[in-house]
């Protein structure tokens, strides 16, 4: 049935939204503990409406990933691999030339609460689109589904929380690093607990490897092309002999690299829908930054919580 706002405002009677440590002032930025996970108050609406209608298209893509972990590149990627038929690495006139990648790949929570979602109707299959949402509270009718696919990025929780303090300070100058810190390890910073969010998609890539790919920030930066290869294979598309053979992987890596999209006029004028800018998505790239805003004792501290919450599941950063 339509889905008014009754839902959400049930739901956060029951999980009043608080603001993300350190961002008082922004309502923007403010989370809700929703159904074990914290999540940007704003989005759940949208998360209520996935959960209740998402019906997925045979061939569908999910990009899944937390926030702040590689969720630009691997929409960049997966795009030009996909639509590689169409659009051409290559070519003067490729969408990614123009288009922020956000642009390229829908992310469902924006367009759910938007009330946008009928948006999805007018993609060509296969569909990609993307969520920062858990695996424990994805819709069964992607879970559960042979023919709609994952895709999960995640990467170092210390660097993608450099990376989130970077982006939100452009909200709030004030920020402080140290609540963000606090809220990591306690597992309330945005799409936390970090630790849930990973091993969710994990434990479902070890269960069904078909349908979860499981991709690591730091692995994409060593190996972008045999990463991409991979993406390829996973989504039914491989790269042919003869596209090998005309170096269109690397064309793919080159076009999706940092360096090209940062300097590209569109990520660097405006936004293209979000309340952030496009210029945002984009700022250091590579790993290891935490080193220049944490201590070794709160790398340390940081490190020893995930790793406890890993153990045993194979996983560790
Ligand atoms: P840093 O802030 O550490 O530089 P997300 O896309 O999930 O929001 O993550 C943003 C992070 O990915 C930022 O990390 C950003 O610089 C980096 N990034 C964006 N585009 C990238 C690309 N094409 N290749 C590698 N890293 C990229």
């Amino acid at each position: 049935g339509a889905v008014g706002p009754e839902p959400f405002l049930k739901s956060a009677e029951a999980v009043p939204a608080i603001p993300v440590a350190g961002l008082t002032d922004d309502p923007k930025l403010w989370v809700c503990f929703y159904q074990g996970t914290w999540v940007l108050a704003t989005v759940v609406p949208g998360i209520i409406s996935i959960q209740r209608s998402f019906t997925p298209r045979r061939g569908d893509v999910v990009l899944a990933s937390p926030p702040k972990s590689g969720t630009t590149w691997l929409k960049a990627l997966a795009f030009a691999t996909m639509a590689r038929g169409a659009y051409p690495p290559a070519d003067a006139g490729h969408p990614l030339l123009r288009l922020n990648p956000h642009q390229c790949v829908p992310y469902m929570e924006r367009l759910f609460t938007a009330g946008e979602e009928g948006l999805m109707e007018t993609l060509p299959s296969p569909r990609l689109m993307s969520t920062h949402m858990h695996h424990s509270i994805l819709p069964t009718s992607i879970t559960k589904n042979p023919d709609c696919k994952i895709i999960y990025i995640c990467r170092d929780p210390k660097d993608m929380l450099v990376s989130f303090f970077h982006f939100v300070r452009k909200v709030n100058p004030n920020i402080s690093f140290s609540d963000l810190f606090e809220a990591a390890c306690n597992g309330t910073s945005v799409s936390g607990p970090i630790w849930d969010h990973v091993l969710g998609y994990w434990n479902a890539s070890k269960a069904s490897p078909e349908t979860v790919l499981f991709l690591r920030y730091e692995d994409m930066l060593r190996d972008p092309a045999g990463n991409t290869r991979r993406l390829a294979r996973f989504v039914g598309q491989p790269f042919s002999p003869a596209e090998e053979e005309a170096g269109v992987v690397e064309q793919i890596v080159r076009l999706c690299s940092i360096e090209k999209l940062k300097n590209l006029e569109v990520n660097n004028a405006g936004s293209y829908g979000a309340p952030f800018a496009n210029d945002w998505y984009f700022r250091r790239g590579g790993t290891g930054d935490w080193a220049n805003h944490m201590t070794p004792g709160m790398a340390r501290r940081l490190d020893a919580i995930v790793e406890e919450k890993l153990s045993g599941s194979g996983l560790s950063f």
